[in-house]
């Protein structure tokens, strides 16, 4: 297991690792070390077998991620700036692609890049005391990592625009109605919540889960009629494998279904 200076990685014998940005007194900002850690840790999530699914946090109780790192921001020049922005949309890509099932821990404040991180994520679970926003265009710049991208995808143009248009956040509540998270649980019981989660989708067939990830991901980025190819192609591999006939046989059979994923 790598060793890291402000990220936590923990992937314990369940499968499910833990990667905890731990910047707390700078409310775990994404300075470019920490990115460039993220990225060492999600190589380690996609290359050992034994993870199978991935919950990303913050550490402390007061902050999820405020953000990229404001300090450096300020001393990044144009070109270089298009650069960061590259380099930190391929690593949350890379998150958002992963064949695993991801959760994005909620637990403070999920602001600009913070934000950005947790929509790279499968799934969203939020803390009451969560805000989540987009501030970019109070510091005169716009959103870098996908925040103009997979925000009206997940929540829609309008309530995108509002949030990326006027920097204001919103309250976890209020992340729930327009959908931007999935649940809203007390902070104490987020960790739990979110492992109980990913043990009911690890318990599917696993080819199912990774095919069924694809999918929606294809169809959003290149449209209806490619998605829905892609839908039945994989409708079809799904027909070949030992998992369709051990979950279908199961269902007949009143029991549960033991998948492995061949
Ligand atoms: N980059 C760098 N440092 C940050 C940061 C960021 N994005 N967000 C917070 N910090 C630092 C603060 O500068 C402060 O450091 P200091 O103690 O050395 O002064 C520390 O974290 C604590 O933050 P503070 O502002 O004192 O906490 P708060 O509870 O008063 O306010 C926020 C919390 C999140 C409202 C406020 O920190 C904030 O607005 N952060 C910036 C959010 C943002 O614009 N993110 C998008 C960047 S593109």
């Amino acid at each position: 297991m790598s060793t890291f200076g402000n990220i936590l990685f923990d992937a314990p014998a369940d499968g499910i690792a833990t990667l905890t940005v731990n910047r707390p007194q700078k409310l775990n900002a994404l300075n470019a070390a920490t990115m460039n850690e993220i990225e060492r840790a999600l190589a380690e999530v996609e290359e050992n077998a034994s993870i199978r699914a991935l919950i990303v946090t913050g550490a402390g109780e007061k902050s999820f991620v405020a953000g990229a790192d404001i300090n450096e921001l300020a001393e990044t020049g144009p070109a270089e700036a298009v650069e960061k922005s590259r380099r930190g949309q391929r690593i949350l890509r890379r998150l958002e692609l992963m064949s695993k099932p991801s959760i994005a821990a909620i637990n403070g404040f999920a602001l600009g890049g913070g934000l950005e991180l947790a929509m790279a994520c499968t799934l969203r679970i939020a803390s009451p005391n969560a805000r989540l926003g987009q501030p970019e265009v109070k510091l005169g710049i716009i959103a870098g990592y996908g925040g103009t991208q997979r925000l009206p995808r997940l929540v829609g143009r309008g309530a995108a625009l509002e949030l990326l248009l006027t920097g204001e956040p919103v309250d976890a509540a209020e992340a729930q109605r327009i959908g931007l998270v999935n649940q809203v649980v007390p902070q104490e019981q987020l960790l739990g919540r979110c492992r109980e989660l990913l043990r009911k989708i690890l318990a599917n067939g696993p080819l199912a889960v990774g095919l069924t990830m694809q999918a929606v991901d294809l169809g959003l980025s290149s449209g209806i009629e490619e998605g829905l190819r892609y839908e039945s192609a994989a409708f079809g591999v799904t027909a070949a494998t030992e998992d369709r006939r051990e979950g279908t046989r199961a269902f007949l059979e009143k029991r549960q279904a033991v998948f492995t994923g061949r």
